[in-house]
């Protein structure tokens, strides 16, 4: 393994190759995809240690010296503001023998102190300690790991890679169209931790896909188009009344001078969506009434149902972007058969609780969601482990957006 790093595409095993090669396209992986820890590792290392992924907003660090910590595989994340304002992503791991050096989830300091013999680093990562001396080595060459970070318009984005794959097109897109949302300036309203009994691409095909809104989303059903969107692409005479409501949200859109968007759920690039979609007709934003969920709107919005701009980045994120709030989830892969998924509730950082905003009412549209979808892909995932699961075959209408996910997460693993 020399010269071979978790963050460095190892080979893929012989076996999970096997398995690529003998999957039948049009449906559904097979068991092990859901269930070997072998199959696991190779995720993690050809996908979630090298693709872009989520790991928080910037107003978490709003000053310098604010940090944030996350685990995502094995690897222990750092990302804290500098003295000169920068955002910087590090392995949380000191230089000396190895201990965590941040152990909350959240904190401010002037510096990054290690707890175990106190290997002190600056904000930008540099050893403080003149180490040349005692340990022979200059400070200079020990300085905190850093890792890639890109800030997209208040998503914190970083890839473990040795050599991240291009984002420039995901940026320059959501950087564009999240700007209005203003998401530097909005604050976390509530935030919940979610342990998905499923492997992490149940719970994303889950997300791609709305043929299960029916039977199972009574709440968001009457929140948000999709099903009346779904209806439409699998009966050509309702497509007349979808294609003038995404006229006239799309009119909407250019008076509020936001792009326009389309009424489709596709992806707008091969790993990534970010596009504006219509709140259902009579709505302005995505709740069970119809009427906001804060009473004060979003960053630079200044009028309410600016649509829905939905985002969405393979392997571990997505968020819908409200005129009044966004909901959004970071996936964390724990194991092959349980997800963390942090549920996330963005409000204006003006707002404030019990005046703009309650609770009771921000919550259940999202909380009520989430907790049904994750029933089901429990369910999923306890039917494909039992032996008698075979592959069925995908909807060529409403599952298309599966199909393209389950095509680049093996196209991933191919490399
Ligand atoms: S392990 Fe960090 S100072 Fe020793
Ligand atoms: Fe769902």
């Amino acid at each position: 393994m020399d010269g071979v790093t978790p963050f460095s595409r190892p080979a893929l095993p012989a076996e999970v190759a096997q398995l690529v090669a003998r999957h039948r396209d049009g449906g559904p992986l097979a068991r092990p995809f859901y269930a070997d820890s072998t199959v696991f590792q190779a995720d993690l290392q050809r996908i979630l240690y090298r693709h872009w992924i989520f790991v928080g907003y910037s107003f978490e660090v709003a000053k310098p010296g604010d940090f944030l910590t996350w685990k995502i595989g094995d690897a222990q994340v750092l990302v804290v503001r500098g003295r000169d304002g920068v955002i910087r992503a590090f392995h949380n791991v000191c230089r000396h023998r190895g201990s965590i050096l941040c152990r909350e989830e959240h904190g401010n300091g002037h510096r990054v102190v290690c707890p175990y013999h106190r290997w002190t680093y600056e904000l930008d990562g540099a050893l403080v300690l003149d180490s040349k001396k005692e340990f022979g080595v200059d400070r200079s060459e020990l300085g905190l790991k850093p890792i890639a970070l890109e800030d997209a318009a208040g998503l914190l984005f970083i890839s473990l890679a040795d050599d991240p794959p291009d984002f420039s097109e995901a940026l320059t897109t959501i950087r564009r169209k999240m700007a209005p949302h203003a998401i530097p300036r909005a604050k976390i309203a509530h935030k919940v931790d979610y342990v998905v009994e499923a492997n992490w691409k149940i719970v994303f095909e889950n997300n791609r896909e709305c043929y299960h809104c029916p039977s199972n989303h009574k709440e968001y059903n009457t929140a948000a188009y999709d099903v009346q969107r779904d209806m439409a692409m699998l009966d050509p005479t309702q497509q007349p009344a979808m294609d003038a409501i995404v006229s006239r949200a799309n009119a909407r859109f250019r008076s509020l001078g936001l792009d326009e968007g389309d009424a489709t759920s596709t992806m707008t690039g091969s790993a990534f969506r970010c596009h504006r979609t219509p709140c259902i007709e009579g709505s302005v934003t995505q709740s069970m009434d119809g009427k906001p969920l804060s009473q004060r709107l979003m960053g630079d919005i200044k009028e309410w149902d600016s649509g829905t701009l939905r985002t969405t980045l393979f392997p571990n994120f997505w968020q819908h972007t409200n005129c009044d709030y966004a909901a959004a989830a970071r996936l964390t892969p724990l194991g092959p058969d349980r997800t963390l998924v942090r549920g996330y509730w963005l409000v204006d950082g003006d707002a404030v609780e019990g005046k703009d905003y309650t609770l009771d009412r921000l919550l259940p549209i999202w909380d009520v969601t989430n907790l049904q979808d994750w029933r089901i892909c429990a369910d999923q995932q306890a039917g494909i482990t039992s032996p008698g699961y075979e592959p069925g075959p995908y909807s060529l209408i409403r599952e298309r957006n599966v199909a393209h996910f389950i095509d680049w997460y093996l196209g991933e693993l191919r490399g």
